[in-house]
């Protein structure tokens, strides 16, 4: 493997090899020098052609704790406003010595076009393309997931997947990259995903994705549940009105106090509430879900660092080039081989 651009591609092997890396990789964001010098030399091009906060920063800080040098390039602002295109972009950066292109793109399809058109040589992560894919999202879903399931009896275990987790995930799924990124992903990893959502804000042909579908959110909560992931509305993504109403929304489809305090009802004591961030506090998500103790938000940020450093680390390592991935035990002479 030498780009990272979905999860519907990603086997099982791969990803768990990404998971355990990251896991090792935490234990350095709990040092005081938090830095490796496994990329020492190479070269990492944030390529960023759509806002972001948290993909674009924990990226640069991924790299950087392993000590790469790190290129940031944002769309506003530079040439592409003259009309430069992406090929031109892109070879304007590699001629800089990129090894790694991380790439954000308004288009679906926009990093898989720069990985397989041989227009560059670097390997390509897809830090999400339209409404496509965000599989780095999803990689850090399933570590928090992962840390949570495993953490309840201490520190999550190497090998581990999450066979059997319940996952409901609601929101706008018709906008949204990281639903379709951790339906794959969670399907992979053995997890049962049930989609909420208003039949407006479901994509056509959603019935052949591995998942279950319900328009119902109290219905779903009922049937009991692992991990709740709210999603974003992408308003900016609506060009006509799919409910009626922001208020009808944050009743039917919102994770709002009330269904809060019915997990508390239903003995699911160790349930978690997520969301990717950025959010809509008072719409898909209240204040008091996203500030309570089952959510994971900020774990999922924090987390977002280790499971990119796993990504660039393995990818440019050439270590998820066999296949099957290497046993964990391969990864880890980078973490134990440090001062
Ligand atoms: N979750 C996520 O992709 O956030 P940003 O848009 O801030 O990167």
């Amino acid at each position: 493997m030498r780009h990272l651009l979905d999860t519907e591609s990603l086997s099982r092997d791969h990803a768990i090899a990404i998971l355990d890396t990251a896991q090792e990789m935490s234990a350095v964001g709990e040092r005081e020098v938090k830095k490796l010098p496994a990329l020492r030399g190479r070269t990492v091009v944030n390529l960023f052609f759509e806002d972001s906060t948290r993909t674009r920063i924990s990226f640069e800080a991924a790299a950087k704790r392993l000590s790469a040098d790190v290129i940031n390039f944002s769309a506003k602002g530079s040439s592409v406003s003259k009309g430069e295109s992406l090929k031109d972009t892109a070879q304007t950066l590699e001629a800089m010595s990129a090894d790694a292109v991380v790439i954000r793109h308004w288009a679906s399809g926009a990093p898989a076009r720069l990985a397989n058109s041989g227009w560059i040589d670097a390997a390509v992560i897809n830090a999400g393309d339209g409404t496509h894919a965000h599989p780095t999202q999803a990689l850090l879903d399933a570590f928090t997931m992962r840390a949570h399931w495993a953490g309840l009896a201490g520190t999550p275990s190497v090998g581990g997947d999450l066979a059997g987790m319940r996952v409901i995930i609601a929101g706008d799924v018709l906008h949204s990259r990281v639903a379709r990124s951790n339906v794959w992903l969670l399907r992979t990893l053995g997890a049962r995903v049930t989609l909420v959502a208003p039949p407006t804000l479901l994509p056509v042909g959603v019935e052949h994705w591995p998942c279950e579908v319900s328009y119902d959110l109290d219905a779903a909560l009922e049937k009991g549940v692992d991990a709740v992931m709210m999603l974003r509305v992408q308003a900016e993504r609506m060009n006509a009105s799919f409910f009626p109403s922001t208020r009808e929304y944050a009743r039917r489809w919102g994770f709002d106090d009330a269904r809060l305090a019915r997990l508390d009802a239903l003995a699911l004591k160790d349930t978690i509430v997520m969301h990717p961030g950025p959010m809509n506090r008072g719409l898909e998500i209240s204040s008091a879900a996203a500030d309570s103790p089952r959510s994971t938000v900020l774990d999922q940020v924090r987390n977002g660092v280790s499971v990119r450093m796993a990504a660039l680390y393995l990818l440019l390592s050439g270590d998820l080039k066999s296949t099957p991935a290497p046993a964990p035990s391969a990864a880890l002479p980078l973490v134990k081989d440090l001062p």
